[in-house]
């Protein structure tokens, strides 16, 4: 009899701890699969774990409206329509959003107006919370063995929803900042432009053309985005250089030349001390090297950035079909003609050409 006891705490044992083991895996998991900072990939991740770990055919991820009582689909899987709009106002779904615990609904057509879910028989629903505030709801919906839910499903959608809905408010965050970091360096570059006439809208030219380079040579997305910043930032070191010789009406002498070269250093030196800018400071510093070797700094070749490579096709572009106080600007065929002259003197080969081909191929209607 005592054995017996023995053996039946053991099991009960055995089987809590096996429990404690599956939910550290999925929490493992879970930090894995959430560790992106791009809420698409998020929420992709989320569905496709919700519809594995609970058994479902179907889950939506919907998001909160700012400012209405509306959510949308931001992600799904199974029986439902990408572009649906849910009512946040509608009592279950209120319920769900205001109390913060999830729902499940054995009989969801008993409960929900006709036609709410067309086709959805047993539905649970989760809150997404974060830290902060409530971002949404997730729903899932018919199990793939039987129509009903039961507590380990819920706890389960709560592990995970709870999860996700943290890295979501990260991912977030991390955008209000790269935002606000971006706008910062925005006006900065409206600043350094506005103390020089010739100049306006020059840095925001350059960045579309080197990111029609980039799209055209095939750059990932984060090296984009590496290339947008520098883009907007190659210039900014022209901040510490005099503006009578930045608006000089008669052609620069040799000297003043001189001087206008060491923006590039100025740039990087003045962005130095900012980690967000770490990986950029080489692609300003040498944006005004040769493919030859005969740059500002001597650099050559590929050991010149490709960043620095694909500003200075850009910004030669820019600079020659722009009117300047001393010389009136090129038309397009002209100044293509001269860069492609530089291809392999002052440029890079690949860059040339994914430049050429880029105008080509569809935005030469826009260009100036
Ligand atoms: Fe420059």
């Amino acid at each position: 009899m005592e054995n017996n006891n023995v053996l039946g705490d053991l099991h009960l044992t055995v089987r809590e701890l096996s429990n404690v083991y599956e939910e550290l895996s999925l929490l493992y998991k879970l930090s894995e699969l959430f560790s992106t900072l791009n809420v698409n990939e998020i929420c992709e991740n989320l569905v496709n774990e919700a519809v594995a770990t609970v058994g479902v055919k179907t889950a939506a991820v919907l998001f909160l409206n700012g400012g209405n009582q509306t959510l949308y689909t931001r992600a799904c899987k199974g029986n439902w329509d990408k572009n649906r709009i849910v009512d946040g106002g509608t009592e279950f779904i209120a319920d769900v959003l205001e109390q913060g615990k999830p729902m499940a609904f054995c009989k969801f057509e008993e409960v929900a107006p006709e036609d709410y879910f067309p086709g959805l028989k047993s539905v649970l629903l989760c809150p997404l919370a974060g830290k902060g505030k409530t971002i949404g709801l997730m729903i899932l919906a018919d199990k793939s063995s039987e129509n009903e839910f039961y507590s380990n499903d819920v706890k389960l959608l709560r592990v995970i929803s709870t999860q996700a809905a943290m890295a979501i408010e990260n991912a977030f965050l991390y955008q209000e900042i790269e935002d606000l970091l971006l706008g910062t360096i925005k006006s900065f570059v409206k600043a350094l432009e506005t103390t020089t006439q010739w100049t306006a809208g020059h840095t925001e030219r350059v960045t579309i053309y080197a990111l029609g380079i980039a799209e055209e040579i095939g750059l990932d997305e984060k090296q984009i985005e590496r290339l947008r910043i520098c883009s907007l930032l190659h210039d900014i070191g022209k901040i510490a250089i005099p503006r009578d010789i930045l608006n000089k009406k008669e052609p620069l002498e040799y000297e003043e030349w001189m001087e206008i070269g060491r923006h590039p250093l100025v740039g990087a030196t003045i962005l130095s001390g900012l980690r967000a800018f770490d990986d950029i400071l080489d692609g300003i510093k040498y944006h005004h090297e040769h493919w030859d070797g005969k740059g500002l700094f001597g650099l050559k070749g590929k050991d010149i950035p490709l960043m620095s490579r694909i500003l200075a096709v850009a910004d030669a572009f820019d600079a020659m079909t722009s009117d300047r106080p001393y010389r009136a600007r090129k038309n397009i065929d002209e100044t293509l003609k001269e860069i492609l002259e530089l291809s392999g003197k002052q440029f890079d080969p690949s860059v040339v050409e994914a430049f050429y081909s880029w105008i080509n191929r569809q935005h030469r209607a826009f260009l100036p």
